[in-house]
């Protein structure tokens, strides 16, 4: 989103408090064009490498920009049945998705093989249950706990000594063990180190972790690293160089690929990286409370629309979009719900009225895929624009949506 000479912000010359009126507050609002110029910039820092992208559509899986994705070239990485479905419906073939399951009951993981799916296998009882099932008829990957702890926020950790995720390094004899007995097709090798990870060192500590381990499997065509390159939440923040990165990495994957004496596929799963950027939550300010201790606002939205700030912290920077230049002032955003749903304390924000239109940057990733009908609220409409067009691309939820599934009424 820009601020144009006129003081007002446009994307893609496309005025957001216009289609806050036309379409309903709150409204999520998706820029395609960054979508495409962050996919752009991956491949552009691998280009020397056969790299695929799979985009973590937990991250949002609107399936106008699922479809976009596929038009870019960007295959899918899915975690549940639903996300699979959502995948076919946006056009992908079953095998352009991976399947990266976490505990899930087994037969969902049968029923995405048998769709074409490909299995990132997370546990040793589901490796003995493939290989019981599979034999050597389908392949799969492995997803191997590294325990490395890496990034700045311990909630969105994954592949540290304590996490839930994958398949300890340290059970290597017993992951060979299990793959003899059922000569299992080992293709990949698969980790993902966890969300907004800035520096390349995590990334090149884990990936030489999956290198070494790789030697023991024979037949592997795939290294997958998983997403979790961290994004800018503020003008100047901190982010991967993914530049940087991308030079890294290669020349270890390319002096891997040579010992290994084959070329092997190198894969990503990024979310945020992809989607975050692009969107934007527009709110509108109910209430401006002037308390002896606090300026309040309140916004006609909360924790059930977008819940990173009070689950991890998270900061997404707000612009108050009525009045750009505005005098700077200290408020705390809350939300509606009844519960403390604040979504920045203390901030500095261009003076706020009731009436004013507020956005929330970095909404593109996690916003409403996390969301929930909490204190029986609509999930917003969402909105794509691409090529210079808006439209909607999912609408506001009604009363009636919310009782479908309801059966006393
Ligand atoms: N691959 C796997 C196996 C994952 O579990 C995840 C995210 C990704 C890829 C994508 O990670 P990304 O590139 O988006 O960082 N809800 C949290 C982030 C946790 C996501 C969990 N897994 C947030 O809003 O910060």
């Amino acid at each position: 989103m820009q601020l144009t000479d006129q003081n007002t912000y446009t994307i893609q010359g496309i005025d957001p408090v216009q289609l806050t009126e036309q379409y309903g507050s709150p409204l999520y609002v998706y820029d395609g064009a960054t979508i495409r110029r962050k996919a752009a910039e991956l491949m552009h820092a691998f280009a020397g490498i056969n790299m695929k992208i799979k985009y973590a559509c937990k991250a949002n899986t609107n399936l106008a920009v699922l479809r976009l994705m596929r038009e870019i070239g960007v295959e899918l990485d899915v975690v549940s049945p639903g996300e699979f479905e959502m995948g076919k419906l946006a056009g992908y073939e079953g095998n352009q998705i991976t399947f990266t399951p976490s505990g899930v009951p087994f037969e969902e993981v049968r029923a995405a093989v048998e769709a074409g799916a490909i299995v990132n296998v997370d546990s040793i009882p589901l490796l003995e249950w493939f290989g019981q099932t599979y034999g050597n008829t389908k392949p799969c990957l492995i997803r191997i706990k590294p325990n490395v702890a890496a990034g700045g926020n311990a909630k969105i950790m994954t592949a540290h000594a304590d996490s839930k995720f994958g398949i300890s390094v340290l059970l290597l004899d017993q992951i060979l063990e299990v793959v003899k007995k059922y000569s299992i097709r080992i293709i990949g090798l698969h980790q993902h180190t966890g969300s907004d990870i800035k520096d390349a060192e995590p990334f090149l500590k884990v990936a030489d972790i999956l290198f070494e381990t790789a030697k023991h499997f024979p037949d592997l065509e795939i290294i997958d690293l998983g997403g979790g390159f961290k994004v800018s939440y503020l003008p100047g923040d901190a982010v991967t160089d993914m530049e940087l990165l991308g030079n890294k990495i290669s020349e270890r994957f390319n002096t891997f690929c040579k010992e290994y004496g084959r070329d092997l596929q190198l894969w990503f799963e990024p979310g945020k990286f992809l989607v975050s950027e692009s969107g934007h939550l527009f709110v509108t300010v109910t209430v401006v409370k002037e308390d002896p201790a606090r300026n309040f606002v309140h916004v006609d939205s909360g924790l059930n629309h977008l819940i990173r700030p009070m689950m991890y912290g998270s900061y997404h920077h707000i612009l108050n979009v009525s009045n750009p230049s505005g005098e700077l002032k200290p408020y705390n955003v809350v939300g509606y719900i009844c519960e403390t749903d604040t979504f920045a304390s203390d901030r500095q924000l261009p003076e706020v009225k009731q009436g004013d239109i507020l956005a929330f940057a970095n909404a593109g990733a996690y916003g409403l895929t996390m969301s929930s009908n909490y204190n029986t609220r609509f999930r917003p409409a969402e909105v794509l624009i691409d090529n210079g067009k808006a439209r909607m691309v999912r609408r506001r939820e009604t009363m009636e949506d919310l009782l479908k599934t309801q059966t006393d009424l």
